[in-house]
């Protein structure tokens, strides 16, 4: 058997020790071994700390700090990086940090440089950053990384969504989004008047401010998934991008101006390939790059505000510096889901599909957490509205968030059963409703027997409750004409719904 595989047999037996006999026994064998042994045992310092956090007693952590500091100083380099890696877990403090600042200082080794900066990610505090403050012979990977973290830590970064941008005339965002959707983006922006649409390619939608504007100027747009202010685009060789060539987008002068006026603390950003997977040794040398560049910015995978993207495009890798909100302010009512929730930006599409009249009544057969509902109510001129679902969890939840959306004064009726039953259970009458806004199921998700007998049925209750000229608004799976004839259909447009394509279609009820 190879050594790591023994090696990690014997953390799993270790690891399932309780926690007095580990620390008697098993490390009281460590601490009498010979050079060799110990080297071969070393999972007993990774056990100790793992299972210290778990149920080791509190008034043992000075102790227990106390040999992993000890070994710290152990000749053998392995042993050494083990007990870093352990310390965190127990809570190590200003004494730890200064030892390991220390070993920082005396190390001639790549491997325990990296694992110092990640133990010091993690602990780090004034000390490390008065220690990079002088240089201390700090590799500048570790500066990077410990400098983030200390940040991160001391206050945690946020994007000032009411922060104005001015004086960016050049400037281009992407809004991008779900294929088939674009026009729908497009005619948003057009109407809100803030920014000119300057190009349209598939799922995205640039577009460039017509004078000042803030971020939350960009979010009043509900149509769009993702935004992204345009760095530069970067042509590469044979299709492959240049390092340099990344790291002077990330570090330019554009992005540090970007970044400083719309962030609160320090400037950290996630790196990501977009459609790449990992990528991890690409990111690392673009990060260690730009912050060459530009040690401003920092390259951080962990709670970052800002994520800077990279799309492969045609015309080289077009990098794209995107604000991470988490909630996106514009579905900050969203307290909870369903499994097949629909994709916000598609019911805000929806529901502009629908256009509005006043005093509408509006029903979604199949409302699961309620967003078509409430994107619509948000457009105004509603006056009541419906929901139904066969799952009384997703009523509970339609409920929660319509309420969490405050939407004013609507008279709301959240019915739990099945959407045929919908005349009987909500009381109404063939012809009360203006609008049936919906996205079904579809059928991937969750397994429905006789799929399009459900969309047969969708028509065929839709035709009965629609008052002359009410819209029905939905996602179709099928290739299917309206089985009744006064539904007429006015629109319709191929959507990617996430890896199948949909049918999104309007109809409307003969009659005015
Ligand atoms: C795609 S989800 C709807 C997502 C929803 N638009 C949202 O914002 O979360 C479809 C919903 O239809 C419900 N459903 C399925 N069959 C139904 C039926 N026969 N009658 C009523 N609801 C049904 C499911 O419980 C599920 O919540």
């Amino acid at each position: 058997m190879n050594s790591s595989r023994t090696g990690k047999d014997l953390y799993k037996q270790l690891r399932a020790l309780p926690w007095a006999r580990l620390w008697t026994e098993e490390v009281g064998r460590f601490d009498g071994a010979g050079a060799r042994e110990r080297f071969e045992r070393v999972a007993v310092i990774r056990a100790v700390g793992v299972v210290f956090a778990e149920s080791g007693p509190a008034g043992q952590a000075e102790e227990v700090k106390g040999w992993l500091r000890g070994l710290l100083r152990d000749p053998e380099e392995k042993v050494r990086r083990y007990a870093m890696a352990a310390l965190p877990k127990i809570g190590a403090g200003a004494g730890e940090e200064a030892e390991l600042l220390a070993l920082l200082r005396q190390t001639t080794s790549a491997r325990e440089e990296q694992a110092l900066g990640r133990t010091l990610d993690k602990i780090g505090g004034e000390a490390t950053l008065a220690t990079l403050a002088t240089g201390g012979g700090i590799a500048p990977r570790t500066e990077q990384r410990v400098k983030a973290s200390v940040a991160r830590r001391a206050q945690p970064s946020t994007v000032r969504l009411e922060a104005e941008l001015g004086d960016f005339d050049r400037l281009r965002l992407h809004l991008r989004g779900r294929r088939g959707l674009e026009g729908l983006v497009r005619e948003e922006v057009e109407e809100q008047g803030k920014f000119r649409v300057v190009e349209v390619q598939r799922g995205l939608v640039v577009i460039a401010p017509l004078g000042p504007f803030t971020l939350a100027e960009v979010f009043a747009l509900r149509c769009f998934d993702t935004v992204g202010f345009s760095l530069g685009l970067v042509k590469g060789a044979g299709g492959g991008e240049s390092v340099e060539g990344l790291a002077e987008v990330i570090a330019s002068p554009l992005a540090e101006r970007l970044l400083a006026t719309l962030t609160e603390g320090a400037l950290r950003y996630r790196l990501e390939f977009i459609g790449k997977g990992h990528q991890r040794g690409a990111v690392r040398e673009v990060a260690d790059r730009a912050y060459a560049l530009c040690p401003r910015i920092l390259n951080d995978a962990r709670e970052a505000p800002w994520a800077v993207d990279i799309h492969a495009t045609a015309g080289g890798a077009s990098v794209e510096l995107r604000p991470r909100l988490s909630p996106d302010p514009r579905h900050a009512y969203r307290l909870d889901d369903v499994p097949a929730a629909s994709h916000p930006p598609l019911a805000a599409c929806l529901t502009r599909l629908a256009g509005h009249g006043q005093d509408e009544s509006v029903w979604d057969p199949f409302c699961g957490s309620g967003l078509e509902l409430i994107e619509r109510t948000r457009r105004g001129g509603v006056r009541r509205v419906y929901g139904t679902d066969r799952s009384a969890a997703a009523i509970g939840i339609t409920e929660r968030n319509f309420a969490a959306a405050r939407l004013g004064p609507v008279e709301a009726h959240f019915l739990c059963g099945d959407f045929r039953d919908f005349p009987a259970l909500a009381g109404l009458a063939p012809g009360s409703l203006t609008l049936i806004i919906t996205n079904p199921p579809l059928g991937r998700r969750v397994r429905i027997p006789n799929l399009r007998g459900l969309f047969e049925d969708l028509f065929a209750i839709a035709a009965r409750m629609l008052a002359p000229g009410g819209r029905l608004v939905f996602t179709n799976p099928f290739r299917m004409e309206s089985p009744e004839p006064t539904l007429r259909l006015q629109s319709r447009q191929v959507v990617d719904l996430g890896g199948f394509d949909c049918r999104v279609e309007v109809y409307r009820k003969a009659g005015r």
